[in-house]
C-alpha cells in the first residue's frame, strides 16, 4: 500500500529527541491512516502475533500502544489492515513456524490493498533471516529488531510516504527510550522491563547475540511507571530481565536487584512483585532475605537449571554446578535436553535434581542448535530417539515432584489474584497464588482483576480446586 500526504505542507520539522520525535510520526501517521480509513469507509484494525517470552510479550504491548494512538483498533484475526509478526529466535523450530504462517498472511493482502505486514523481534536480528524475507517474502513492508521497538511510528511513515519495504535493523544499543504509549493485556496485572540485553553468552543461547549487552533501566523510570500502572488499576507486576540478578551493575551509580525490589514495594496500591529471570550462579542472600522481608514479593522463584550435570552445565557455560544449585525453597526451572555430548550419566544427573529439588513445575526443552552459538558446532550431537526418550523421562519426573509439592497447602486458605473465567468451565474463574499456582474456583467476570481469600479444597497435580472464602475479608497470605 502507499499514500501520500503532499497536500500537508509539515511546517514543524520532526523533533531530534525522544519520545518527542516518535510523538511526532504518531500523530502524522494518525492523520494519513485516518485518510485511509475515510476512504474505505471504516475503522483500521491491527493484529500482533506474538511468538517467544515475556520480553517480546511486553514488547507487544507497547507496539500496541503506538498503534492505538494512531488510531487501529484491536482484532484477534490476521484478515486485519495492519500485521505485526512479534518473532523468537531460541529454537529453531519457532523460526520455522513464522513462516509458515506468513505464507498465508500474503492472501490476505492480495485481498486488501491498504493492509500492511511487519515482522520484528529476536528473528529479524539474524542477518540470514533478514535475507531470506528480501528475497522469499517481498511482501513484508516493515522490518525492524528488538533494539527499535518503539520507532514504530517512524518506521510506518516512511513506508507510508515511499511506498517501499522499510528495513531498519541496528546489531547494538546503548539507549532505551522511556515514556512510549503501550495498552496492557490485562488491566490489573503487567509486565516491566527493568533491563534489556544479556552479557552471559550460554554457550547454546542466542539472546546475547540478538537483544545485545545488559543495559538497566534507571530505578526512578522503572517507579514512575509502576506508580503510573498502579493509578490505571495494576495490582501485580512482573520484573522483566534476563538475569535480574545483574540488575543495576552498569547504572552511573550501581543499585542492587534487591535495592530495586525495596524501592517498589513501598509503591502505595501495588499488591504483589514478581520477577523473572534470575541466574542461579547469582542468586544472593541479599535478595533471598529481601523477598523474606517483604510479604508484597511473591514466593516464587523461577530459576533455570538447564541440566543436573556439572560437567554439562560446564559446556554450557553456566558458572555453577549441580551441588551449588540446590536450595532450599520451592522453585520452577527450565530445562534443556539433548545437549551435546550429554551421556546417560548426565541425564541422570538431571533426574536426580529434579527428584530432589520437586519444582513445582518446570519448561522443558529439546536442545536445537542456533548458528552463531559456540555449541552449534560441539561434536557428538545427539541422536533425536535418545533426547525423546530423555525427555519423555524427564517429563514424568518433574510431573510426580510437581504433585507432591501442589498438594502441601490443600484445606489453606489463601490470596488468589483472578485472571479469567475459566476457558473449560464457564462456572468457574482461574487466579494464581502467590507462589504462581493457577486455582480454579467458582465465581463470575465480577472477580476479575480482584484479589479473593480462596479455601483450596483439592490438589489436583499442577493446580488446585478452591471455594471463596467468605468468612474472612481480610487478606491471608
Ligand atoms: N535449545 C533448546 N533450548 C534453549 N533455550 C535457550 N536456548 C536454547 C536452545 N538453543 C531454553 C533455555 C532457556 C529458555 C528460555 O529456553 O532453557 O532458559
Ligand atoms: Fe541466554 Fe544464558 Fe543469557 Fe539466559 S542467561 S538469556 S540462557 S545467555
Amino acid at each position: 500500500m502507499s499514500c501520500t500526504d503532499s497536500d500537508r505542507t509539515d511546517i514543524i520539522l520532526p523533533p531530534e529527541n525522544e519520545p518527542d520525535r516518535q510523538f511526532y510520526y504518531m500523530d502524522r501517521v494518525r492523520e494519513l491512516a485516518a485518510d485511509i480509513a475515510r476512504a474505505e469507509g471504516r475503522k483500521l484494525t491491527y493484529h500482533i502475533q506474538t511468538f517467544g517470552c515475556q520480553m517480546n510479550a511486553r514488547d507487544s504491548e507497547k507496539l500496541a500502544g503506538i498503534l492505538e494512538r494512531i488510531g487501529y483498533e484491536r482484532t484477534d484475526t490476521e484478515e486485519s489492515d495492519f500485521v505485526i509478526y512479534n518473532t523468537c529466535s531460541v529454537r529453531e523450530n519457532a523460526n520455522n513456524r513464522v513462516y509458515g504462517r506468513l505464507g498465508k498472511l500474503s492472501n490476505y493482502k492480495k485481498a486488501n490493498p491498504s493492509m500492511m505486514i511487519a515482522m520484528c523481534g529476536c528473528m529479524m536480528q539474524e542477518p540470514d533471516e533478514i535475507e531470506k524475507i528480501r528475497k522469499t517474502y517481498r511482501f513484508v513492508d516493515i522490518v525492524f529488531g528488538t533494539h527499535n521497538i518503539y520507532k514504530l511510528a517512524e518506521l510506518m511513515y516512511e513506508r507510508m510516504r515511499s511506498g517501499e519495504t522499510v528495513i531498519d535493523i541496528w546489531e547494538e544499543t546503548d539507549r532505551i527510550v522511556e515514556d512510549i504509549p503501550n495498552s496492557r493485556k490485562y488491566s490489573f496485572k503487567s509486565g516491566v522491563n527493568i533491563m534489556f540485553g544479556c552479557n552471559n553468552f550460554c554457550s547454546y543461547c542466542i539472546v546475547p547475540y540478538v537483544r545485545g549487552r545488559e543495559r538497566s533501566r534507571e530505578p526512578k523510570d522503572i517507579i514512575r511507571e509502576i506508580e503510573r500502572m498502579v493509578a490505571d488499576g495494576v495490582k501485580e507486576v512482573m520484573l522483566l530481565g534476563q538475569n535480574v540478578n545483574s540488575y543495576g551493575k552498569t547504572l552511573e551509580n550501581p543499585v542492587s536487584f534487591a535495592e530495586l525490589l525495596r524501592g517498589i514495594s513501598q509503591i502505595d496500591g501495588l499488591e504483589r512483585i514478581r520477577f523473572m529471570t534470575p541466574h542461579p550462579k547469582d542468586l544472593s542472600d541479599e535478595l533471598i532475605e529481601t523477598m523474606a522481608e517483604i510479604p508484597k514479593i511473591c514466593r516464587h522463584i523461577h530459576l533455570p537449571l538447564q541440566s543436573g550435570s556439572s560437567r554439562i552445565l560446564k559446556a554450557m557455560n553456566r558458572h555453577y554446578t549441580k551441588e551449588s544449585y540446590l536450595p532450599d525453597v520451592s522453585i520452577t526451572t527450565d530445562i534443556i535436553v539433548g545437549f551435546p555430548g550429554e551421556t546417560e550419566e548426565d541425564f541422570e544427573d538431571t533426574l536426580d535434581v529434579v527428584r530432589k529439588a520437586e519444582f513445582d513445575s518446570a519448561f522443558t526443552f529439546i536442545y536445537s542448535p542456533r548458528v552463531g552459538t559456540p555449541a552449534a558446532s560441539m561434536p557428538d550431537r545427539i541422536p533425536d530417539e535418545v533426547t525423546k526418550r530423555r525427555f519423555d523421562g524427564l517429563l514424568s519426573a518433574v510431573s510426580e515432584g510437581a504433585k507432591k509439592r501442589c498438594g502441601l497447602d490443600v484445606g489453606k486458605t489463601l490470596p488468589v489474584l483472578v485472571e479469567e473465567i475459566n476457558a473449560q468451565d464457564k462456572s468457574l474463574v482461574t487466579g494464581r497464588l502467590s507462589n504462581n499456582t493457577l486455582v480454579h474456583f467458582e465465581g463470575g467476570e465480577s472477580l476479575i482483576g480482584q484479589i479473593v481469600n480462596v479455601r483450596l479444597t483439592q490438589s489436583k497435580g499442577f493446580y488446585y480446586i478452591g471455594e471463596a472464602d467468605k468468612t474472612t475479608d481480610k487478606e491471608v497470605m
